[in-house]
């Protein structure tokens, strides 16, 4: 690993963005009034998110631990439901609350980093069909000018929808997640209006802003076939590689959205990314299953039969760094600048995730020293969250939350990020590994 002197020695540029992410739904708690908050109570995942890490009460302990990190930006997302809990009206106390959170960044200098859309939508929007609606952008459109109306001068980054395909697979796909539906041709109308939906959010940003820095979380996702040999696998690969990975930002490059044999339509959308927020986890195994479009997509097949999978971490998911130096090179081919908006693991053993870290950050100074323009790491997760329907059993915490008692304790590997962060790299850190605490 360190037979490159290049590498070892490279240092990060002192204006690069450190720092972690959260969203709102995951840590603030008590987030009654949206889709998920409604999902939970019907009984559709393991754990309701409740009172999640209390983070809408204790985000100014929590950013002096951030701080305390050396962390100088935060990425945290606005919860639509709270602002806006019922269709035109604004709550001031809710954009009040939004200010002071960014007020105690600044205060903290700490760079916040603000996603619009992280997934829930107000209950009166699911009401009339969420991303079906006819109106939603138009709706997104009228929160997103309120909310850089009101923080426009202090913000500088915006995120406008993270992980739009995450989103439209679990919710229109495989229907693990609110709507629940399984519906391709809605998922493709939605994909659409999803572009559409962005691009109308740049354009108002930058209107209000004109030197705002506006960009998407986009989600890549390795694959490889389940069998290597099955040309089947091999295709349901590629399909999955370009729905999965390229079409979102491709549609934003060229200003239309193309699914070869379903669809094409020209969208208002091109030039619409100031730069492209990576969000990188793991590699799916893929076995086709037919020709038509689920076929084609494909299954997932079980690791378990793959012996060369090494390491996976506690959801099973695959530890495959190499995926993450793939994607900044692939996403940078826009010629955009590429900021890791997500990057961690679940690890309830907290050595694997400072084994996860530092193989990871290998492959972000590989890239980085090779000339890929990387604005920042962007660390997932500050704290211990609500995984969505995994509820609270995967850790993803850079500080441990304990749930009950919602006391916070740094993990020595969050520590260990505090240190490349003071370094600027990896620099003499290559053989060292926080004390194992846990
Ligand atoms: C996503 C989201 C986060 C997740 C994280 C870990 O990727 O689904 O942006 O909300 O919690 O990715 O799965």
């Amino acid at each position: 690993m360190t037979d490159d002197p290049r590498i070892e020695s490279f240092r990060f540029p002192p204006d690069f963005l450190w720092g972690a992410a959260t969203s709102a739904h995951q840590v603030e708690g008590d987030n009654t009034n949206n889709d998920w908050w409604a999902w939970e109570q019907a009984g559709r995942v393991a754990t309701p998110s409740g009172l999640a890490a209390d983070h809408y009460r204790r985000f100014r302990e929590d950013f002096d631990l951030a701080h305390e990190l050396r962390h100088n930006a935060h990425r945290f997302s606005v919860e639509w439901s709270r602002i806006e809990p019922e269709e035109g009206r604004f709550c001031d106390e809710a954009l009040a609350h939004y200010g002071e959170v960014i007020h105690a960044l600044v205060e903290r200098r700490i760079e916040p980093i603000v996603t619009l859309l992280h997934f829930t939508l107000p209950q009166w929007l699911s009401a009339q069909g969420g991303w079906e609606c006819e109106r939603f952008e138009m709706l997104f459109e009228r929160f997103v000018r309120r909310v850089v109306t009101e923080y426009g001068a202090r913000v500088r980054w915006w995120i406008t929808i993270n992980e739009p395909v995450v989103q439209l697979f679990k919710g229109y796909v495989i229907g693990q997640w609110p709507p629940g539906k399984q519906d391709h041709a809605t998922a493709f109308r939605v994909l659409a209006r999803m572009l559409r939906t962005h691009a109308r959010a740049y354009r108002a940003i930058h209107e209000l802003y004109p030197r705002a820095k506006v960009g998407l979380a986009k989600h890549g996702i390795a694959s490889s076939p389940c069998n290597p040999d099955s040309w089947f696998d091999r295709m349901s690969v590629r399909v999955r590689e370009y729905i999965f990975n390229d079409v979102f930002l491709d549609a934003i490059h060229r200003g239309s959205l193309l699914i070869p044999g379903v669809m094409w339509e020209r969208l208002p959308a091109a030039h619409t990314l100031d730069f492209v927020g990576l969000n990188y986890y793991t590699r799916d195994f893929v076995k086709n299953t037919g020709f038509d479009v689920p076929g084609l997509i494909g299954n997932m097949c079980s690791l378990e039969t793959y012996q060369h999978v090494a390491k996976r971490n506690d959801l099973g998911w695959e530890i495959y760094p190499e995926g993450f130096g793939h994607f900044l090179r692939r996403f940078a081919r826009h010629g955009l600048p590429v900021l890791v908006t997500e990057n961690g693991t679940a690890a309830r053993d907290d050595s694997n995730r400072h084994t996860f870290l530092l193989l990871h950050l290998w492959e972000l100074m590989r890239a980085s020293a090779e000339g890929i323009p990387v604005l920042g790491y962007l660390h997932w997760s500050l704290l211990d969250n609500f995984e969505w329907a995994d509820g609270y059993r995967a850790k993803f915490g850079l500080i441990e939350v304990d749930m009950k008692t919602q006391e916070r304790r740094v993990r020595e590997s969050g520590r260990w990020l505090g240190e490349v962060i003071r370094r600027r790299g990896l620099c003499c850190l290559l053989y060292t590994s926080p004390s194992p605490r846990d």
